[in-house]
């Protein structure tokens, strides 16, 4: 037919490394965010002197710096000794105390972890931590379905400094009273940045993943804006992948306004962050979901379509990719269904604060 024959003969592309664009590509730098990360590297300083740490609370809005920022105090420490072990846990893809337990495991590189239970594998982590010391990173901690791991990890490792890393300050208030007493954390907020921070970061990402000159000044402006007014960095990621997108597909050599605003056009497709924000399709899927939490996704779709629903099984499915990307929903595979796996979907609000 020709089509991708077209297509490709104007292969040339505006992006040297769109990999920069990826939210979970760690830039070299982290300017802005010094000061947090000087705060985070004393917590773990005693273990160097052979003593306990201390633990860190570490709150603040999305998409500004959190994760990115304690990664990198990680792969800083990661260069410097081998004397501590370093342990980072994204509580949202391991949200029980069994598949933390594992993921420690994993960390330490310890392999024999099949037919064993939560104990025994516990007991086998404790023993490998307890000849030296380690940092623990929970990120996404609210969405922890258990959290007796901490409880574990605080009576029975010696020497450690945890650090947990969630949205709101209030999410500490529901954690457990015999935990609280134990980790007497510190609080640490990361605030929003400025609007000439936000330039500045972005500005390092573009010229990372693009080639020099391609980005019009004014559409740029553009990208900043709107990031600042929606505070989180990630928004001007997406931006520029989709702005460079639309005009490769216009056949042109320069981002222009016009493909930064075919991008915001989509932005509110893509990001949903509020449960208000939700269209109508979405709230009856999450409606059903509610009543259905932990069903398998054909289920789901079966009920869906029995009370009117018009999406094909396809769509269906985007649509709970997408409400998974938003974290209104919780996924997981299990053995099962026609090819052998299924999906299972979870209200992610069922995972409540008051478990801690
Ligand atoms: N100061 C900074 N310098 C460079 N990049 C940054 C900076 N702050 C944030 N970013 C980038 O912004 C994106 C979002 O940051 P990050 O994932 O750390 O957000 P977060 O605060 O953990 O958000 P959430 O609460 O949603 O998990 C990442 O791609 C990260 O690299
Ligand atoms: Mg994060």
């Amino acid at each position: 037919m020709g089509i991708f024959k077209d297509m490709l003969s104007g292969s040339e592309t505006l992006f040297k490394n769109s990999v920069a664009l990826d939210y979970d590509y760690m830039p070299k730098l982290m300017p802005f965010r010094e000061q947090e990360q000087m705060r985070i590297a004393a917590c773990i300083k005693p273990l160097f002197q052979n003593r306990n740490g201390r633990n860190l609370f570490i709150y603040g809005e999305p998409g500004i710096g959190k994760t990115a920022a304690c990664r990198h105090v990680l792969s800083e420490l990661e260069e410097t000794t081998d004397d501590i072990f370093l342990v980072y846990v994204n509580c949202w893809k391991h949200n029980t105390t069994y598949k933390v337990v594992l993921k420690i495991c994993d960390e330490l590189g310890y392999k024999f972890t099949q037919n064993k239970k939560t104990e025994e594998l516990f007991d086998i982590a404790r023993d490998i931590i307890n000849k030296k010391s380690a940092v623990f990173v929970f990120d996404e901690i609210d969405k922890a379905e258990e959290t007796d791991f901490l409880y574990m990890l605080l009576e029975e490792i010696y020497r450690k400094s945890i650090i947990l890393i969630t949205n709101l300050k209030e999410n500490l208030s529901g954690i457990d009273m015999r935990i609280k007493s134990r980790l007497t954390a510190e609080l640490l907020e990361f605030r929003q940045y400025a609007l000439d921070e936000v330039k500045e970061i972005l500005k390092q990402r573009r010229d990372s993943a693009f080639y020099p000159g391609v980005w019009k000044d004014d559409a740029f402006e553009i990208v900043v804006a709107k990031t600042y007014e929606l505070g989180d960095i990630r928004t001007g990621l997406y931006l520029m992948r989709e702005a460079g997108n639309s005009a490769e597909d216009m056949s042109i050599k320069e981002i222009r306004a016009e493909n930064v605003k075919a991008a915001i056009a989509k932005l509110d497709e893509f990001y949903i962050k509020e449960r208000d924000d939700l269209g109508e399709d979405e709230q009856i899927i999450m409606r059903i979901i509610k009543e259905h939490s932990g069903e398998k996704i054909g289920e789901l779709y079966r009920i869906y379509t029995e009370q009117g629903g018009k999406y094909t099984y396809k769509t269906f499915q985007r649509r709970i990719s997408k409400l998974e990307q938003g974290k209104f929903v919780n996924l997981e595979k299990v053995a099962g269904g026609k090819e052998g796996k299924t999906t299972i979907v979870k209200d992610s609000s069922d995972a409540k604060l008051t478990e801690f």
